[in-house]
């Protein structure tokens, strides 16, 4: 991992800080001066003004995301945010976003290239949603759904949908555009009335109230590594089983 990168997830400072640090020669990696080029291993013992950094425990998170909530770190309106929900030691921050109005489950942390692959379209996990919509979406527009729906922002990749009652419909997504579900299903003539999150990848918030939270564990964090190595990108999800309806 890059210095500056080690000095940020263990919460010395920002990268842009850390980089200054380094430059005015305040980092020591094993005793040398760092470069901005200098890769931190498992071994090497890193200290900034002579003072040891001690490396930071890695958390994942699993929130069930109430209502009205900002999934943002700070807001400089000082509404309620999703970090403010969950202990600060160390701090981790969200996977992507969920609206304010969206409820459901959503990942903080504070390993960033898990999280940055967890939110990359290509290598982005399965998303599940449960939208409450206007009228009763038929075949057709569940089939417009899962084809791909014409956006502002290009078509959306192929994603398996299904009526689970009267006005409910089940997304699986593995994109994470802006109001992504709201506009597809806004697009096939269905706007949102209400959305909640049921599964992030194989997560779902079975015990978990709403405004509560629980770690993952080592299987857990495991499993969501190997999905997002695996990718669900666009090339094979055209090809994945369709749920049957709901009756
Ligand atoms: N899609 C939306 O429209 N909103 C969300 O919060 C998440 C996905």
């Amino acid at each position: 991992m890059r210095l500056n990168a080690f000095l940020a997830r263990a919460g010395v400072a920002s990268r842009r800080r850390a980089d200054e640090l380094i430059k005015a020669g305040r980092v020591t990696v094993n005793g040398e001066p760092g470069q901005l080029n200098t890769d931190v291993g498992a071994r090497d013992r890193v200290a900034v003004d002579g003072k040891g950094v001690e490396r930071q425990r890695l958390r994942y998170v699993l929130l069930h995301k109430p209502a009205g909530v900002l999934t943002t770190a700070r807001d400089p309106r000082g509404r309620p945010t999703v970090v403010q929900l969950v202990s600060d030691e160390p701090r981790v921050v969200p996977v992507g976003r969920l609206d304010a109005d969206t409820t459901g489950a959503l990942l903080l942390t504070n390993d960033g290239p898990l999280a940055h692959r967890l939110a990359h379209p290509r290598y982005g996990v399965e998303k599940t949603y449960v939208a409450e919509v206007e009228g009763d979406p038929d075949e057709d527009a569940l089939r417009r759904l899962r084809d791909g729906v014409e956006l502002d922002d290009g078509t959306t990749a192929p994603a398996r949908a299904r009526r689970l009652g009267r006005g409910r419909v089940e997304l699986v997504l593995h994109e994470g555009r802006k109001h992504q579900v709201k506009r597809m299903l806004a697009a096939v003539g269905h706007p949102v009335t209400r959305l909640r999150r049921s599964a992030y990848a194989d997560l779902t918030l079975e015990g978990i109230e709403p405004g509560a939270w629980r770690e993952l564990d080592p299987a857990e964090v495991e499993a969501l590594r190997e999905a997002s190595a695996r990718g669900s990108g666009s090339d094979n999800s055209r090809s994945r089983r369709q749920p049957p309806p709901a009756k």
